[in-house]
């Protein structure tokens, strides 16, 4: 394969990710997102938007001292000032972009703008070769492209790779396009513009439909040879084209489309979780490729085929994205064939009849939690799931006053009750501090999430804990344990007291039912 026959990928995550709600980063954090982008493979980072900040300007200098191979792009407006602003903070960048962007619709022209086609087609023919004067490598894009008159956007095109354009960016900025038409446009724009054949097309999708993806598919069958997309799909409203999904799609139906990325696709989930990590946005667990569902079985009939032949429901190898392996999670819709599977791989070596006696168990435990794990199932085998642990008896949190208060009463595992109050800085610090304090175990809180399960009268919380536990001085393991209840503030005691019982289940001696 030559370098013409594969996909450029721009990465635009520290750029248009980073100016949506909830996603901005400090230049250190857009750094260590910029340093996994280059192991990833992307061709080309946005790091930002000089002219609009100094976060921004400072970041595209500190990413440019140590990423030496990716193209560097920053973005800019066809002014004048925004254009020797993106020069001068692509300073010392090994690999430079001028990235200059107007807008081309005639909504944008006469309501944003308020310029008539003849101007913003002179201003961009000028701000190409002012960029191009600066620096060599010049991307130009048609902002909200896809909803110009086509005459106008070729004619805008034509001026841009008159003026020294090597890459030309024609954005769906609003998501408003379809699959058929974005190949039509390109496949157009590039038997018709004169030079067009000899720059790169790109397409840089928005999700407002949901189409970003399919879109920027549609556009590399249509011509484009770079495809601009964020990690996760992060981005403006609904985001843009997932980096994941795309890279994926064309490798897994390489056949179709005949093209691929450069990217390693082993470290797409790494990335994703940095970036998650990073901006405190989780991807949605039945994302493509990147959610915590998507190589997850639990129904039985799909996990009898996962075990026979995982190509029955898998159109990729988890380990080709980053996972580890796929999942088979255990929960109400499993059957008896995954429950001995996972029995044998943690081990044990059962006859038929113990099965069905662990089944039953586990049938029974389903119906009080939505998820079986490892541990559950060893204490199914010990046949103490529910004989031992700390046991919530009552509780009563008060949010009055300066600061909350909490009173527990548990059952402790060997049967005598303990009460403990503690006060907090809400009613969660202070339960989880008296939780602490009777249990005598000490977690230190990663994540705690609230979410509502089921809708109307019948909906309950569920709470769920990540917590680091330190075992010994200097081994500490990470933990996750969930609750359910009608009551947010008791699912989170249920919650923090399912992470004790895991943390109290590892350290008991592990008498076994079976031969392990
Ligand atoms: O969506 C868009 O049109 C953009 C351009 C500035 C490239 O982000
Ligand atoms: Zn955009």
């Amino acid at each position: 394969m030559t370098p013409q026959d594969t996909i450029r990928i721009f990465d635009t995550t520290l750029r248009d990710g980073e100016q949506s709600p909830g996603c901005s980063m400090t230049p250190q954090q857009k750094v260590v997102m910029a340093r996994a982008l280059a192991e990833l493979g992307v061709d080309i980072i946005e790091t930002g938007f000089p002219a609009s900040s100094e976060s921004d300007r400072e970041a595209a200098k500190l990413i440019a001292r140590e990423i030496r191979t990716p193209t560097l792009a920053v973005l800019s407006r066809c002014l004048p000032a925004d254009i020797e602003a993106s020069a001068r903070a692509l300073e010392g960048t090994a690999n430079p972009r001028l990235h200059i962007f107007i807008s081309t619709s005639p909504l944008h022209r006469e309501h944003k703008l308020r310029m008539s086609r003849q101007q913003v087609l002179d201003l961009a023919a000028a701000s190409v070769e002012h960029a191009r004067r600066l620096v060599d490598d010049v991307e130009f894009s048609t902002e909200d492209g896809t909803r110009t008159e086509e005459d106008f956007l070729a004619e805008v095109i034509g001026a841009a790779i008159a003026g020294g354009a090597g890459t030309i960016n024609v954005p769906d900025t609003l998501g408003y396009t379809t699959p058929e038409e974005m190949r039509g446009l390109f496949q157009r724009l590039i038997a018709t513009v004169p030079g067009a054949r000899d720059v790169i097309f790109s397409a840089h999708c928005h999700d407002d439909l949901g189409l970003a993806v399919a879109n920027s598919l549609a556009a590399i069958e249509g011509g484009a040879r770079q495809v601009e997309c964020t990690v996760n799909g992060i981005g403006e409203r609904a985001g843009n084209c997932a980096i994941e999904e795309l890279a994926m799609a064309l490798k897994v139906r390489n056949a179709f489309y005949d093209i691929d990325t450069r990217l390693d696709t082993r470290l797409l989930v790494p990335t994703s979780q940095l970036l998650s990590r990073l901006t405190g946005m989780q991807v949605q667990r039945n994302k493509a490729i990147v959610g915590d569902n998507a190589f997850a079985h639990e129904s039985g009939i799909h996990q009898h085929g996962m075990l026979r032949h995982r190509g029955t429901y898998e159109i990729m190898n988890p380990s080709d994205v980053g996972w580890p392996d796929s999942k088979l999670v255990l929960g109400r819709h499993s059957g008896r064939a995954a429950v001995g599977h996972r029995l044998r791989a943690l081990g044990y070596t059962l006859e038929d009849a113990q099965i069905d006696q662990v089944f039953a168990a586990f049938k029974a435990l389903c119906e009080q939690q939505r998820v079986v794990d490892d541990d559950d199932l060893e204490a199914l085998m010990q046949g103490d799931l529910h004989g031992q642990g700390w046991r919530l008896a009552s509780m009563t949190v008060s949010d009055r006053g300066q600061r909350a208060s909490a009173q527990v009463e548990l059952s402790a595992p060997d049967g005598t009750r303990v009460s403990e109050s503690a006060l907090g800085d809400g009613p969660v610090d202070a339960l989880f501090a008296a939780l602490a304090a009777a249990t005598g175990v000490e977690l230190s809180l990663q994540s705690y999430q609230v979410h509502s399960v089921g809708i109307g009268r019948d909906a309950r919380g569920e709470a769920n804990l990540g917590v680091r536990h330190e075992s010994a001085p200097g081994r500490s393991c990470d933990y996750e344990g969930s609750g359910t209840s009608r009551d947010i503030i008791e699912a989170s005691a249920l919650a923090w007291l399912d992470v004790a019982n895991r943390i109290l289940r590892t350290r008991a001696p592990q008498p076994v039912a079976a031969s392990a």
